[in-house]
């Protein structure tokens, strides 16, 4: 097989990403400008400022990933970038910008589902130590900002498929990180945050209760008839943390952390912990501890009802110390091999999305010229 680089291009939310992987295999260089520091100061992702940021860091976030592999424009044999899901005005960016390429260099152009490039993230770092052995089926957790998501993935001739058996009928997981921390007065994005103040709490403080799905999500388009599925639900635990804010009157406690963390440029781990008590600390502790007991339990009860083989965990919440602990001793007694990305290639980057494109380039399945941003594209 000749030897193949593929730049790959994301900017589905908040990162701009290039990267150049050979041969699906080998990472040579991956480039990622993250816009946290826009968005910070709204506590949250801001769309308009997305697209506008991603305009700005393009053009320099490929040319930095071509020269980090002493590749060129002309060198690299073909285009990869993010069809969806994500925010379309931030997909357009890097859509037009990889068509723009495609053409003027007459190279061929891939489309790759996000959700996709998450899972090739695994893939491709345990090609990268050198482990070409994959038991299928394959279940894989996409774990993220947007998205908490479980899908039965087989392989035919290189190319995979999946079948979506369940997802988050609200917020999703990273969401509720994100949204619990800012309540607490920690700010954005508060996954990072609550996985290192969570070790200095105790975890057994507060009881959440367990979130319950009764009935069947009828609005669901991947459900068949009878398929068991597991759906998960993350807003009641916010809802149950703002209570418990509440009822023990932790609100001017929550603002004083709020301002003195705002007059510090990046707060390190001591400045939060200097900045919390051991109530905050107890219920940041106790809410990761009730998110990975209710990843864990939902995720080993689809692998012995598909009788997976092997286990995926990936995405932004994948990087949680946790949860990866967690994931890592309760695997054996399932019966899996449970595989993460490495932290860098668990959050948003164009390395995973080259990567996914590789088979999709051997199988020659070129976008057409016509194709386009889809904000809410499923994965099959
Ligand atoms: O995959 P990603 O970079 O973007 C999306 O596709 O959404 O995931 C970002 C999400 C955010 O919600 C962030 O708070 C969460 O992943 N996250 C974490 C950690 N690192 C990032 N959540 C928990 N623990 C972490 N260490
Ligand atoms: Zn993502």
């Amino acid at each position: 097989m000749p030897i193949t680089y593929i730049l790959g291009i994301e900017s589905s939310c908040d990162e701009t990403a290039a990267a150049v992987v050979r041969s699906g295999e080998q990472i040579v260089s991956n480039v990622v400008a993250s816009q946290v520091a826009t968005h910070q100061p709204f506590g949250g992702v801001v769309p308009e400022l997305a697209s506008r940021e991603h305009l700005r860091a393009i053009v320099p976030v490929v040319r930095k990933a071509l020269a980090d592999a002493n590749q060129t424009y002309e060198s690299i044999d073909a285009i990869a970038v993010t069809q969806g899901p994500g925010l379309a005005g931030a997909l357009l960016v890097g859509i037009s910008y990889a068509k723009g390429l495609s053409f003027a260099l007459n190279k061929p152009l891939i489309a790759v589902n996000h959700l996709e490039g998450h899972i090739h993230a695994v893939l491709l770092e345990e090609r990268q130590r050198g482990n070409h052995e994959v038991r299928f089926p394959v279940l894989a957790l996409v774990v993220s900002g947007g998205h908490t998501h479980l899908y039965l993935a087989q392989e035919s001739n290189g190319i995979w498929s999946y079948r979506n058996i369940g997802h988050t009928r609200d917020d999703a997981a990273g969401e509720a990180f994100d949204k619990v921390a800012k309540l607490l007065g920690y700010g954005y994005p508060g996954g990072p945050i609550i996985d290192r103040l969570a070790p200095h709490g105790d975890p057994s403080v507060v009881k959440f209760p367990p979130s319950q799905l009764k009935h069947p999500d009828r609005k669901d388009k991947d459900r068949l008839s009878d398929e068991p599925r597991f759906d998960f639900s993350y807003s009641g635990i916010k809802t149950a943390v703002l209570r418990y804010v509440e009822v023990h009157e932790m609100r001017a406690g929550i603002q004083a952390r709020q301002s003195a963390l705002a007059n510090i440029t990046k707060p390190k781990l001591e400045d939060y912990l200097a900045h919390s008590d051991k109530r905050t600390l107890d219920l940041v502790a106790s809410f990761q501890r009730s998110m990975v007991e209710d990843l864990i339990g939902k995720t080993l009860n689809a692998v012995e009802a598909t009788n997976a083989q092997t286990l995926f965990v990936t995405g932004g919440v994948a990087a949680n110390q946790e949860l990866r602990k967690s994931f890592e001793q309760a695997a054996p007694s399932a019966g899996v091999n449970v595989f993460f990305p490495s932290r860098p290639l668990s959050t948003d980057n164009a390395a995973m999305i080259a990567a996914a494109a590789y088979p999709k380039f051997l199988a020659k399945h070129f976008a057409a010229g016509d194709f386009s941003a889809e904000a809410g594209l499923r994965l099959q």
